[in-house]
């Protein structure tokens, strides 16, 4: 079974199953959230994975029965612009989130380590990825990965920009 990497009782691997929203959920849930919030949570989500083995491919990181981590690779079609995912050359990390305390274990950095052979080895030479410009801690993570700026659009926020890199695989 290619991609499924033991490293210190922690298991990475990908699916297409959208039943795994139970594990995407494991690990939004522990940023907190009342009931409401992790519903509509759940109803996004649920939107997205609907895609899985068309348009994305679901990662997840687990250590024994723990979901500790989570990452969706969008391979065609990425907020409508053909820059962020083509379906040939490029395509687009999305929703990487480690664990509340699981963070600063260095997992998000192999999440997105062994993300990048996937794509590799899957014919990708680029990822892309968006990210908010306030997020000093995910933006540390993606400089130290070599990931430099594409372009910038307007945030959530409007006063916080959203970044969107690129890395030359
Ligand atoms: C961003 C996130 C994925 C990082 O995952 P992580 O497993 O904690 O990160 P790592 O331990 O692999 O960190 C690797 C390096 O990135 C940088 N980094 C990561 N988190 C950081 C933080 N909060 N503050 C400063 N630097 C940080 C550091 O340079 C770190 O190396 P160091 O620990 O040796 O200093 C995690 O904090 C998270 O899930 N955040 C909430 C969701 C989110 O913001 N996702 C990003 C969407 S674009």
């Amino acid at each position: 079974m290619w991609l499924v990497k033991e490293k210190m009782n922690y298991k990475f691997r990908q699916s297409i199953d959208p039943s795994e929203i139970n594990k995407v959920m494991e690990v939004a849930s522990s940023f907190g959230g009342n009931e409401e919030e992790l519903t509509r949570i759940k109803a996004y989500i649920e939107t997205e994975l609907v895609e899985l083995g068309e348009n994305r491919i679901l990662f997840i990181l687990s250590q024994g029965i723990k979901t500790v981590g989570i990452v969706q690779l969008l391979t065609k079609r990425a907020d409508e612009d053909p820059d962020l995912a083509d379906g040939k050359s490029t395509a687009h990390v999305h929703a990487l989130q480690i664990a509340k305390d699981h963070q600063r274990k260095g997992l998000g950095l192999m999440m997105m380590q062994e993300l990048e052979v996937f794509a590799e080895i899957s014919g990708f030479t680029r990822l892309t990825l968006g990210v908010d410009g306030d997020n000093d801690g995910a933006l540390k993570l993606y400089e130290k990965l070599g990931y430099k700026r594409l372009k910038e659009a307007e945030g959530r926020e409007t006063s916080i920009p959203l970044f969107y890199l690129f890395k030359d695989l």
